[in-house]
C-alpha cells in the first residue's frame, strides 16, 4: 500500500530545517527528546544567550510527578545551576512560574526559586506579571489570572533591545505644552516601553496555537523576550520545551534554538511546529492588544438585567 505523505512531504519545495537531536553550536535547531539535565551537560560553558522556560509547577499535571516541595526546589536548582554555567556573560534567564497549590493554600514558586539564581550572583531585572483572561473559577479565593516571569541577568553588561519591543502609545499625538520642546510630540515615535505587566491571552481551547499540551506558552510572550534580550543568530534555549513555543519564537526571529522535552508526544509536536514555523506556515497569534468586544454585541449584554 502507498505510504501517505506527511504534511511536510506535501510541501517539499519549502525551505526545510535540519533538526538535530544532539547539540552543536552551529546547529540552527537542536531539539533533544529526553531529560534536560543530560542534554544541558552537552552544551559548552557560556554558549547560550537566552534561556526562557516554564518548568513543571509540581501541581500534578499529566507530565510531572508531584514531589515534596523542598525536593522540587532542589531538583529545579540543579537545572538552574547547569543553565547558569551554559549562559553567556551578556545572557539572561527568564523562569516563568505560577503557584504551587497545597490543600487550597497557594505557595508562589517565584519566591521559593529566587535564591536558586541569587546564589550564582545573578541579578533580577524584572519580575514581569503575565496577566491573562482565562482560567479556573475559584469559589473560596479570587480566581488566579497571572503568572510571573523572573528575568535574571548574569552580569551588568546584558543585552536589552527596548526598541524591538515597544508597544503603541495611548496618546501618540500628545505634545509638550511648555518648556523648550513646546509644540513637539512628547512621546517616543516608536511607541512606549511595554512595562512589567503584560496582557497576553493564554492558550486555551479556541486559541489559534492550541495543541494537546495543557499549558503551552503563547508564542507572543516568548517573542518579546527573544526580541528584547537577544540579537540575530544568538542561541535561545528552553530546558522544558513542551510543544516548542520558545523554539518557535526563536526560529521566526532568526535565532538558533535548542531545547529538551522528555515526553515523546510533546517532542514530536514541537519538532513539527518548529519545522512549520521555519517554513513560514505556522499559525500564531501576533503580539497585538487584547480584543475588547464592541459594547453593542449581543454576547456582552447582561441577560439577567432584563429581569430587573
Ligand atoms: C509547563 S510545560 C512547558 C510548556 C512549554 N512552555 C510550551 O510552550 O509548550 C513543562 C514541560 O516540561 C517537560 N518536562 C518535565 N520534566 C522534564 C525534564 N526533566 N526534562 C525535560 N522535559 C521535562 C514536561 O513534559 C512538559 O512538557
Amino acid at each position: 500500500m502507498k505510504k501517505m505523505a506527511t504534511p511536510l512531504e506535501l510541501f517539499s519545495d519549502e525551505p526545510s530545517l535540519t533538526i538535530s537531536n544532539t547539540f552543536a553550536p552551529s546547529n540552527l535547531a537542536s531539539l533533544y527528546w529526553g531529560e534536560c539535565l543530560s542534554f544541558l551537560k552537552t552544551i559548552p560553558d557560556k554558549s547560550i544567550q537566552l534561556i526562557v522556560t516554564s518548568p513543571p509547577y509540581n501541581i500534578g499535571k499529566p507530565y510531572e510527578t508531584r514531589l515534596d516541595i523542598s525536593e522540587y526546589i532542589v531538583q529545579q536548582g540543579s537545572v538552574i545551576d547547569e543553565c547558569v554555567r551554559a549562559l553567556q556573560p551578556s545572557g539572561s534567564i527568564c523562569w516563568e512560574v505560577g503557584n504551587y497549590v497545597n490543600n487550597g493554600e497557594i505557595i508562589p514558586l517565584d519566591i521559593l526559586l529566587y535564591n536558586c539564581f541569587r546564589r550564582h550572583g545573578m541579578k533580577l531585572r524584572n519580575r514581569v506579571i503575565w496577566h491573562f483572561g482565562h482560567g479556573l473559577h475559584c469559589s473560596r479565593r479570587f480566581s488566579g489570572r497571572y503568572e510571573v516571569i523572573l528575568w535574571f541577568t548574569k552580569t551588568d553588561d546584558y543585552v536589552f533591545n527596548l526598541n524591538a519591543v515597544r508597544v503603541p502609545q495611548k496618546y501618540p499625538g500628545k505634545k509638550h505644552f511648555k518648556g523648550p520642546n513646546i509644540g513637539k510630540y512628547s512621546s517616543h515615535p516608536r511607541g512606549k516601553n511595554p512595562s512589567d505587566v503584560w496582557d497576553i491571552p493564554n492558550v486555551k481551547n479556541n486559541h489559534v496555537e492550541k495543541t494537546t499540551h495543557p499549558c503551552q506558552f503563547p508564542v507572543a510572550l516568548v517573542q518579546r523576550l527573544v526580541l528584547a534580550l537577544t540579537n540575530e543568530n544568538d542561541l535561545v534555549f528552553d530546558p522544558f520545551l513542551g510543544v516548542g513555543s520558545t523554539a518557535i519564537a526563536g526560529i521566526i526571529n532568526k535565532r538558533r534554538v535548542a531545547g529538551a522535552e522528555m515526553r515523546q508526544d510533546y517532542y514530536d509536536i514541537a519538532v513539527e511546529r518548529v519545522r512549520l514555523a521555519y517554513a513560514g506556515r505556522l499559525k500564531f497569534r501576533p503580539d497585538k492588544p487584547v480584543y475588547e468586544p464592541e459594547p453593542g454585541l449581543s454576547l456582552v449584554k447582561n441577560p439577567f438585567l432584563a429581569f430587573g
